[in-house]
């Protein structure tokens, strides 16, 4: 089968998704896939097999593909306007498609439409250029609060603010991944991130509940994702009933975004009182690297990552 892996991007993640996509051009089997590797550098230029190629021909070598494996992550790549280009072309393509894939990118339309589901999300305010907190906010959200861009992943461009004369320097930060902020109540609990995949036969399998625990101070941030700040365990340690609640949210949340292929539900389990979880984001493309949760939960669960990638694979072309 003639697959391409496209990677890179222009979105903050670059980095992370060469990192996704070393991993995956490792564990494709060459027996199987005759694969090219498409490189989005972070100015926009395009590679294919490392050579550079002007955009009208690195679009023939997609569309000449048998099957196109999206790895990239943020906007301008896990956002649907990939997604919508491999459309155009009439390529198939591993993983969800433009509508799963710009609104999972929006934190804000994201927790919309869980709500809608009846899925329980964190309580927040979006901010537009210009807009403030008000009073009566503040007051309603209480502190900490995280602000975050509303497009954006790994954790850039994310802040916990204890105090709120430490406001505006967060929301300077955010706005400077994007101009659309939400600010929200931090959510107390367990950090648990719940995978989703959806077998050739349309038939969609949770993972075991993978639990997040932070060594240090600081919260799941940038550096604890990928430096090594933070221990997963793989299955969290959690009665049968508590793995099936947070598998049926994840679930859930796969259909209220209508989600194709894979997507990684990270939610907070709360430690006391009403203990619904709450969906803190999803990813529609989550993090590839043989280490990272997704592939890793998988592992666990008795798919080995070669052989996740081929039922990815044959779900696209199913
Ligand atoms: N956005 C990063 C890649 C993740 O969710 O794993
Ligand atoms: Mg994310």
């Amino acid at each position: 089968t003639r697959l391409a892996v496209l990677y890179g991007g222009q979105s903050g993640e670059h980095e992370v998704s060469r990192h996704s996509a070393v991993s995956i051009l490792a564990a494709l089997d060459r027996d199987r896939y005759e694969v090219t590797e498409v490189l989005i550098g972070r100015d926009g230029g395009w590679r294919v097999d490392g050579r550079p190629e002007p955009l009208a021909s690195a679009l023939r070598v997609l569309a000449a593909q048998e099957v196109v494996f999206p790895a990239l992550h943020g906007p301008y790549g896990e956002d649907g306007t990939v997604a919508s280009l491999l459309e155009w072309l009439g390529v198939p393509y591993v993983g969800n498609g433009v509508f799963a894939s710009a609104a999972g990118m929006d934190k804000a339309v994201t927790k919309k439409l869980l709500a809608a589901e009846g899925l329980r999300v964190s309580a927040g305010v979006v901010l537009r250029p210009g807009d403030e907190v008000s009073p009566a906010d503040r007051r309603r959200l209480g502190l900490p609060v995280f602000v975050k861009p509303a497009r954006a992943g790994s954790s850039l461009g994310v802040a916990r603010v204890d105090d709120w004369s430490g406001l505006p320097a967060a929301l300077g930060r955010a706005r400077e991944h994007d101009p659309k902020v939400l600010v929200e109540q931090a959510a107390h609990g367990r950090e648990i991130d719940v995978a989703v995949l959806q077998h050739p036969d349309g038939r969609l399998e949770a993972g075991p509940p993978l639990e997040i625990s932070v060594t240090g101070a600081g919260f799941f941030d940038y550096d604890a994702k990928y430096d090594g700040g933070a221990v997963f365990h793989i299955p969290a340690p959690l009665d049968a009933a508590t793995t099936a609640l947070l598998q049926d949210r994840a679930v859930r949340a796969f259909h209220a975004l209508d989600c194709r292929g894979l997507l990684r539900v990270d939610l907070f389990l709360p430690a006391t009182g009403w203990t619904e979880p709450i969906v803190n984001e999803v990813n529609t493309f989550p993090g590839f690297t043989s280490a990272s949760q997704y592939p890793r939960i998988w592992q666990k669960a008795g798919i080995a990552f070669p052989d996740l990638l081929d039922i990815l694979v044959a779900g696209a072309l199913a």
